[in-house]
């Protein structure tokens, strides 16, 4: 018997559920003449059986994923950037209150939050390892150093500006392997009362609704309350608080303080409650998940084979960071699903990762519309539904393949 690999945390054993193969970073989208390049690994995911992180078992090295010119926008969606706004909103009236506050952002990409909380004169800072985020980001008015986020970025950043109130991060946290590097950061940056809150995907959504393709090379963690809980505790901190947001299908805004700083809110040990009721901590809970994930992608597969043999015409929407797990896992390529829009200038006249299907802007959806839109960016339904409700006028369906394959 093979030895199980240990827990990147408490170096417990992490039991595999799940393989989902040979797969490229979700968000390097090559030219034409770039395939050759490609990086892949082996995407597989498993469960401590000491602390219940769900974690991947092999890493897409880090500099390969977060470049220079990294091509996620968060402000391409409405939502999201209404969702930043917000944030920036609801920080300067509960932390960032005293006039000199620092706020830190981790993982800012192109500064909608910063931006926000720069033009209310909050001091800030962002720090992200892609120059060409950070470019849209000053664009924005909010200032960015261009690196990755550790503890020698952090002592650096306390000796120009002094300690942060608050740190955040938003999509980001869960994408450091070596997740103590980050706190470690955060011990050297946070005044004594700080507070460092995150948000990230929840892995007790993408279960329940069987959100599959929040699987991808950066969420090298799914966090669960309870795994984060005995993370905050491990590396000298405490979860005081965690709140439900709709991000992303479903995401935790987290907020960890130094230990007794913070009274801890009841929404802690809810939570830890729920999650226990619902076996979020339990392997077998995954393995269901797993069968579940075979049989989404089997019928995908058939329905996007039925369609090409009626002539019908199946274009992509979004090239999501998430549809390099669903093509790469069900082997989708132009052949059929000739091209995938997405409003991305960054993402445009190159090809996916790994099954290398063209991306094209918008205007190649709208002219002429396709049969079927197979949306990608399901994350965003609402919003993309009724920007594109003039394609379902003119009898253009949506197919969507979570929690299972349909149209609709
Ligand atoms: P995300 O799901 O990781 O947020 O990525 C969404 C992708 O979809 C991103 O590349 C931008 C693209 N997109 C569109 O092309 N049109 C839209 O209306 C929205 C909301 C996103
Ligand atoms: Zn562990």
């Amino acid at each position: 018997m093979s030895v199980a690999p240990t827990c990147r945390l408490c170096a417990g054993p992490v039991h595999q559920w799940m393989d989902l193969g040979r797969q490229p970073a979700s968000n390097s989208f090559p030219r034409p003449d770039e395939t050759g390049a490609e990086r892949f690994f082996r995407l597989a995911v498993g469960i401590c059986a000491d602390c219940t992180m769900v974690q991947q078992l092999e890493a897409m090295p880090t500099d390969h994923m977060f470049r220079a010119d990294y091509p996620y926008r968060s402000s391409t969606s409405d939502g999201l950037s209404r969702h930043f706004e917000e944030v920036a909103g609801w920080l300067r009236r509960t932390e960032l209150t005293g006039h000199t506050d620092l706020v830190v952002e981790i993982g800012c990409n192109d500064g909608v939050m910063l931006g926000a909380l720069g033009a209310a004169g909050v001091r800030h800072l962002g720090v992200d390892p892609s120059a060409g985020a950070a470019r849209d980001a000053a664009l924005r008015g909010a200032e960015v150093r261009v690196s990755f986020f550790d503890e020698a970025a952090a002592i650096a950043i306390r000796a120009e500006r002094g300690p942060a109130r608050v740190v955040f991060s938003a999509n980001t946290i869960s994408h450091v392997a070596d997740i103590a590097t980050v706190f470690r950061g955060v011990d050297r940056l946070l005044t004594p009362d700080g507070v460092f809150v995150f948000e990230d995907r929840y892995v007790g959504d993408i279960v329940e609704y069987a959100y599959f393709d929040q699987i991808y090379d950066e969420h090298f963690y799914l966090f669960s309350v309870r795994a984060v809980d005995a993370m905050a505790t491990r590396f000298g901190f405490e979860l005081v608080d965690v709140e439900r947001i709709s991000i992303h299908g479903g995401s935790l805004r987290f907020t960890v303080a130094r230990p007794g700083a913070r009274p801890r809110r009841d929404s802690v040990t809810r939570m830890i409650d729920d999650e226990a009721r619902y076996a979020i901590g339990e392997y077998e809970t995954y393995r269901r998940f797993a069968r579940q994930i075979d049989r989404v992608g089997t019928d995908l597969v058939a329905l996007l084979t039925d369609l090409r043999a009626a002539g019908r015409r199946v274009v992509g929407y979004g090239a999501t960071s998430k549809s390099a797990t669903v093509t790469n896992y069900c082997g989708i390529g132009p052949d059929l699903v000739p091209f995938i829009c997405d409003t991305t200038p960054e993402k445009q006249g190159r090809l996916s990762p790994g099954m290398h299907i063209p991306v094209r802007p918008h205007a190649a959806f709208v002219d002429p519309y396709p049969d079927y839109a197979l949306l990608f960016a399901w994350n965003h339904a609402e919003e993309i539904m009724l920007k594109e409700r003039r394609f379902t006028a003119q009898g253009g369906r949506w197919i969507l393949y979570v929690p299972q394959v349909h149209v609709v």
